[in-house]
């Protein structure tokens, strides 16, 4: 008996040799150590009609991977866009402060220190840039002097060119999805197929369209090339000042004053008093605005609940009569024809999820989006009121604004029902907000490499597959054996 044990001992050593060295490889030691530190960002998009606030983190030993920044907390600022604080400029820093309170608790105190602090300001203030500089000079000035009194680490407030909230957008878009390169189940840095993703943005006062092309660009001034993570990226962008939904509203209004004596776009049964000051103040409707008018005068204004006029007085702000390249979109802009999958974020998003969810309309294809916006456009205030109250007079803006969306993608940027398949309307990737904000942090901090990343991991996973497999064939080896042991011991005793 102690003979046939003993004679077991040499596999059965063996065995337990292959099944520690396996162990001992898959026991991650990476996880195992206390968990990793996290770093901090924050960025102010200080928008034209609101200013929101984003904390971003990360955990500070992966800086470098793709998809690890996400969105920790944000904070919607009270009141108007800091471009409305052109008579108070110290108005405007003060309006920042709540939201940076709120910073200071989401931030762990350890970290205030090396957080970085950005400002970036849009559309809104290039308005203001154009029609004052020395007011956008003292709102920026205001607002530095608050974000300063903090303990971050602040680095600036600044207006973004058109170009700039375009392709930070983009590169939003693309990070979160994680299109650039992914880190793979396989330990292995790739480059996933699907390609890039163009992005959309319906801001208060401007518009922006970035996607990647091949098609060569004929007008410099809309093409932007990146190095991310050793990949070159030829990108087309543009953006359209006084084309965000707020001065399209504004230059509608005044055109409806100029054309008819309603509004069309607006719901029957609605009406209100337009103040012809507010209405005159942007360099976005000066070519309607009278040669004289009285600023303080108001005017009454009715809705008509008119698809077709309405329909009218939206394609009128768009311009196709000159093109000097060899296809433009829209206003003698140069634009190659649109390319890949789409995601339009922003007011495009609420534009569409305002027909989906509340009026109940489908908007998968161009046809079913054409239909929606007549019917919205041909409701009447009460109607209206019905479907979503509490609203407000929002509500009434809601058919000019499903209108500009649906000529501006088609019309304006000329997308196909084909092309308009590969769309998705989405305010969040994930739990973070896509928008410039994210991939303006993501530039300035350096997050994303120009550079592959290193192949460390490569090789250490493929030592680590060599091993692994070594220990297998042990453990399997030692079976074998043992197996056999068991049968050359118990057929003598079956005889
Ligand atoms: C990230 O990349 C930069 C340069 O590409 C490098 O200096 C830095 O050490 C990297 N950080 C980490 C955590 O790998
Ligand atoms: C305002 O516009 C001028 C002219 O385009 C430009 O040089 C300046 O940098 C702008 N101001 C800011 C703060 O960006
Ligand atoms: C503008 O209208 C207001 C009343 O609405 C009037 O008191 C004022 O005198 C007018 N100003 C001019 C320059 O006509
Ligand atoms: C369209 O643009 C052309 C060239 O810029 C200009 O001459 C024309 O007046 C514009 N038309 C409208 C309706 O604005
Ligand atoms: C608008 O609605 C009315 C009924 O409320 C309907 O008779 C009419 O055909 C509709 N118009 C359009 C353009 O859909
Ligand atoms: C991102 O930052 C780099 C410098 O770090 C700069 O050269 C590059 O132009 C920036 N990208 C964009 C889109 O502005």
């Amino acid at each position: 008996m102690a003979v046939k044990v003993l004679s077991l001992l040499p596999p059965l050593l063996l065995a337990a040799a292959g099944l520690a060295g396996l162990l001992l490889l898959c026991v991650p030691t990476r996880d195992v150590r206390e968990p990793p530190s996290l770093k901090y960002g924050i960025v102010l998009d200080a928008g034209s009609s609101h200013t929101s606030m984003f904390i971003y983190k990360w955990p500070a030993d992966k800086e470098n991977d793709t998809g690890i920044v996400g969105q920790h907390s944000s904070c919607d600022v009270r009141g108007g866009g800091i471009s409305s604080y052109a008579d108070n400029p110290p108005g405007a820093g003060q309006s920042l402060v709540e939201c940076l309170e709120q910073a200071l608790r989401d931030v762990p105190k350890e970290r205030h220190v090396g957080t970085p602090l950005y400002l970036g300001a849009t559309a809104g203030m290039r308005l203001l840039n154009l029609t004052s500089p020395e007011a956008s000079a003292d709102v920026l000035a205001a607002v530095t002097r608050t974000l300063m009194q903090y303990p971050f680490d602040f680095r600036g407030a600044r207006i973004l060119s058109g170009q700039d909230e375009g392709v930070f957008g983009w590169v939003t878009t693309n990070y979160l999805l994680e299109n650039f390169i992914k880190y793979g189940w396989a330990g292995r840095w790739f480059r996933p197929r699907k390609g890039t993703l163009g992005a959309m943005d319906l801001g208060g006062a401007s518009t922006q369209i970035t996607f990647e092309t091949a098609s060569p660009a004929e007008d410099p001034a809309n093409e932007v090339q990146l190095r991310l993570y050793g990949q070159l990226y030829r990108v087309y962008t543009h953006s359209f000042l006084c084309y965000g939904r707020d001065q399209v509203l504004q230059r509608l209004l005044a055109s409806a004053l100029q054309t008819h004596s309603f509004h069309p776009c607006w719901p029957r049964g609605y009406s209100t008093q337009v103040l012809l000051r507010d209405l005159y103040a942007s360099p976005c409707t000066a070519a309607q605005r009278p040669q004289t008018f009285n600023g303080s005068h108001r005017v009454r204004l009715a809705g008509g609940s008119d698809p077709a006029l309405c329909r009218g007085l939206v394609s009128g702000l768009f311009n196709f009569s000159s093109c000097r390249f060899s296809r433009c979109s829209f206003n003698g802009i140069f634009q190659p024809p649109v390319s890949g999958d789409f995601m339009a974020f922003s007011a495009f998003f609420y534009a569409v999820d305002f027909l989906r969810t509340v009026m109940g309309l489908p908007v998968a294809s161009l046809q079913q989006l054409g239909a929606a916006v007549v019917t919205v456009c041909n409701q009447t205030w009460s109607e209206l009121q019905a479907l979503a109250p509490g609203e407000g007079s929002r509500l009434a803006d809601y058919c000019a604004g499903a209108m500009f969306v649906q000529q501006l993608l088609t019309r304006g940027y000329g997308f196909d029902e084909r092309a308009f398949g590969g769309v998705t309307f989405q305010k969040k990737a994930g739990d973070t907000a896509v928008g410039w904000a994210l991939g303006y942090m993501l530039n300035l901090t350096n997050l994303i490499p120009a550079d592959p990343p290193g192949l460390r991991k490569g090789t250490d996973f493929s030592s680590w597959v060599v091993l692994l497999l070594l220990f297998v064939a042990l453990l399997l080896a030692a079976l074998v054996l043992l197996l056999r042991k068991a049968r050359s011991t118990k057929s003598p005793s079956a005889i």
